[in-house]
């Protein structure tokens, strides 16, 4: 499925910069016999991930608490070792490796990202400021000697060169360690037809069946799954070296799970085509409903899978006012392709809109909480997953 062409999804950019966007085909193909789903297509790595990557892992609390808990399950469960060694990809700001420093441990971030490696950097996180492959867990290995925990969230799915980061994940582990990572989840996208998880950013679409068909070339297992409620629904996986410790049930659970979904049949990929046509054409008739009725709509949360939605529907600023984020790198620029301004929080509080169309839909619980006033004022929430409709 092509979704047309799109710019890179947390390019924010200035109306000077607008001239010299730079655009790709966004289309996204399933593989019958590994059971991927990726993308065509690859963006360069160094085009999204640099100096100024305006994605702050810290921005959210309820993400914060999560990785607390996720570092502490590691350390209770995998880290039994004398001076055990953690290595995480994609550490971001320090959200997770920054409790692991208060415990003591020798740690290393990874992490291309210069501008957020620097926050990990002055909260004490050792961080190496690059692109994790094979070469680099060679150099790791060298210098630190192995793992026994090798981490990442939200980041595997992100490197187009998958097979170079397990050969070098294979290569780091101890005997008895383990590689833990969690990304979305193929079974909530198909299911919530949350298509806006797919950008330049996320190249693959991992499944258990991926997983295991990709690990299994590298000499490692699945030995746990677990599903997550975050960024819309998210899949954890724990891999350890083939044969080194006994898999979970979850495991024989999830697979069966799988099959039932259809996650392996072609016709589950062309059954969510025409789900996400369906919902980007009752999302427009509400936006367009809602301007003929005077009303005014503000977009919540500039989030890069917003990118999709607004450049894939033909968002533009007269239906969508302007879009309200936190993230100070964000405001005062304007979304990418779209070009709808993205504004401070405060003129959201400011002056209210009729509705706001939620794009950080994955954040849903810990916005609705804060925003009981925004409701109070009468306020109405647009959603567009796992259906298109306005709340309240
Ligand atoms: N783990 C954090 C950040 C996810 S965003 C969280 O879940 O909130 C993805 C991060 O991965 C970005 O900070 C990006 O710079 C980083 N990244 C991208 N490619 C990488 C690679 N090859 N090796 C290590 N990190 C990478
Ligand atoms: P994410 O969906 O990739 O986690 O990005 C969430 C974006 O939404 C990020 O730019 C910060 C923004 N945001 C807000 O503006 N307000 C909020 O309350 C939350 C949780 C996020």
């Amino acid at each position: 499925m092509s979704f047309g062409r799109m710019p890179i999804a947390n390019g924010f950019l200035s109306p000077a910069e607008f001239g010299e966007e730079y655009f790709y085909d966004l289309s996204v193909a399933f593989c019958s016999d590994c059971g991927m789903v990726q993308l065509i297509e690859q963006v360069a790595p160094e085009k999204m991930f640099h100096e100024n990557y305006a994605f702050f892992s810290s921005t959210s609390t309820r993400m914060a608490t999560h990785f607390k808990e996720m570092a502490d399950g590691v350390m209770n469960e995998y880290l039994g070792s004398v001076d055990p060694f953690v290595v995480e990809i994609g550490s971001n700001d320090g959200i997770m490796l920054q409790h692991f420093r208060q415990a003591g441990h020798r740690h290393l971030g990874i992490e291309p990202s210069l501008n957020v490696a620097q926050v990990a950097m002055e909260k004490g996180v050792q961080t190496i400021c690059r692109f994790f492959d094979e070469e680099l867990a060679s150099e790791i290995l060298a210098e630190h000697g192995p793992a026994d925990a090798f981490l990442g969230a939200n980041v595997m799915c992100h490197i187009p060169d998958i097979h170079s980061v397990i050969a070098g994940v294979k290569l780091l582990l101890k005997p008895q360690g383990v590689l833990i990572f969690e990304d979305p989840y193929l079974g909530d996208i198909v299911e919530k037809t949350s298509y806006d998880q797919i950008y330049d950013e996320h190249v693959f679409y991992f499944s258990l069946k991926s997983i295991s068909h990709l690990v299994e070339q590298h000499g490692l297992e699945v030995i746990d799954v677990r599903s997550l409620g975050v960024h819309g629904g998210s899949m954890r996986y724990v891999i350890g070296h083939k044969g080194a410790r006994v898999a979970s049930e979850s495991v024989a659970a999830l697979r069966a799970t799988e099959e039932r979904l259809g996650l392996h049949r072609p016709e589950t990929y062309a059954q969510l085509r025409s789900n996400i046509e369906r919902s980007r054409d009752e999302l427009m008739e509400q936006l367009r409903q809602l301007k003929a009725q005077g009303k005014r709509v503000v977009g919540y949360g500039a989030t890069s899978k917003s990118t999709t939605v607004t450049n894939y529907c033909g968002i533009t600023p007269d239906l969508v006012e302007f879009i309200s984020d936190t993230t100070p790198i964000k405001q005062g620029k304007f979304s990418p392709g779209a070009h709808i301004p993205v504004r401070h929080y405060q003129e959201f509080e400011a002056d209210y809109p009729d509705v706001a169309l939620l794009f950080a839909w994955n954040h849903a619980a810990e916005i609705m909480a804060k925003e009981e006033s925004f409701q109070g004022a009468g306020g109405r929430w647009l959603v567009y997953t796992p259906r298109v409709e306005v709340l309240g």
